[in-house]
């Protein structure tokens, strides 16, 4: 309980600080350096023409940018923009109010676009198409359907899982963006800009300690840089170098490839209990005793990407590299004691 209550608050400060730390113009996003051609591209031409944005559908795993993104966009064009997300539009009455208040040209972000009901969905269709609202008025054979005109706004959908959304919406993105996992160079970038703005002292080997072991991911990066200059505070004067980010990363139970405890008991979990697989991935969350969607979402895509966790139409298998990399753990007695078991 006390555990849930200690992690709420870190996320909430995590929130707070992620707010702070967030790019808000295309020039101080860093890498990607393709999705910010293209996004600067399509920017500059629909300002040229004085319309609106083509709709723009952000995918990729969670961390990578997508909600940043969708700010910058706003801000380059100079227009508002209205933030929710698909479980928050209940019913399609709730959309109809929020895309009624637009203005012209203004940015409607939803976030986990994948979850918004059917419902929900069929009202999207021609707000997205035709700049439209269909009412249905009355009840029976007396009811009758009203179009109302919305103003031309640019609808910015964000997701995790493009593979849950459906077609009809999926089709109706004029500009997708596929967000991938960030090299370690950018992602000492990502920890220069950061620590210069929480104003940490950090040399470039620090910054490269926690770079390689962010996961690709920058938000895993800032957090990892903010629990690094809490050890250096009481260990190491508040510098963090090479030395003292290792040192610090170790203790946290971060280990050279990024995993953390939830990995590696996941990749425990598959090789000992089930033999490496192959095994469903409910079987597998119920044993690890983390929600499926979570290891979906979160854990198995860097797993993945990592060569540790491959996936088959049998379930999911621990790959040799897992069993190296979990055995080469084991020979080390620093870590063990650490509590990497
Ligand atoms: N390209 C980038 N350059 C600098 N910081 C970034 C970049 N991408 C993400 N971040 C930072 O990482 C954190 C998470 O980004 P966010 O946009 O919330 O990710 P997502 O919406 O995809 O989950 C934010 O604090 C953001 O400032
Ligand atoms: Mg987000």
């Amino acid at each position: 309980m006390e555990d849930r209550v200690v992690s709420a608050a870190l996320k909430r400060e995590d929130r707070e600080m992620e707010g702070s730390l967030r790019p808000r113009r295309l020039q101080d996003f860093i890498g990607q350096n393709k999705v910010k051609e293209s996004i600067a591209v399509f920017i500059q031409a629909a300002m040229t023409r004085k319309e609106a944005l083509d709709h723009v559908l952000l995918l990729g795993p969670p961390g990578l940018g997508k909600t940043t993104l969708a700010g910058i966009i706003s801000n380059e064009l100079g227009v508002s923009i209205r933030i929710t997300s698909g479980p928050a539009i209940e019913r399609p009455g709730d959309l109809a109010a929020v895309l009624t208040n637009l203005s012209p040209g203004d940015v409607l972000f939803i976030d986990e676009v994948h979850r918004l009901s059917r419902a929900v969905e069929e009202v999207l269709y021609p707000a997205m198409e035709d700049f439209a609202l269909d009412i249905i008025i009355g009840k029976g054979p007396g009811a009758r359907s009203i179009r109302l005109e919305l103003p031309r706004f640019t609808l910015i959908g964000a997701t995790t899982r493009a593979g849950l959304m459906t077609s009809p919406l999926r089709d109706r993105f004029g500009v997708i963006v596929h967000l991938d996992y960030y090299e370690v160079k950018d992602l000492v970038q990502i920890v220069l800009r950061s620590a210069g703005i929480l104003k940490i002292t950090i040399d470039n080997g620090g910054a490269e300690e926690i770079a390689r072991r962010a996961r690709g991911t920058p938000r895993v990066a800032n957090r990892l840089l903010k629990r690094v200059r809490d050890y250096a505070q009481v260990r190491a004067k508040g510098i963090v170098d090479r030395e003292v980010a290792r040192e610090a990363l170790q203790f946290l139970g971060v280990d050279p490839l990024g995993l953390d405890f939830i990995d590696r008991k996941f990749l425990n979990v598959l090789i000992k209990k089930f033999s490496g697989g192959p095994v469903g991935l409910d079987t597998l969350a119920a044993a690890v005793g983390e929600e499926a969607a979570t290891l979906e979402d979160v854990y198995e895509p860097y797993l993945m990407q990592s060569g540790l966790l491959a996936r088959t139409p049998r379930g999911r298998v621990a790959t040799p590299r897992a069993y190296d990399h979990l055995g080469l753990l084991r020979k080390n007695d620093d870590d063990r004691q650490l509590g990497f078991w």
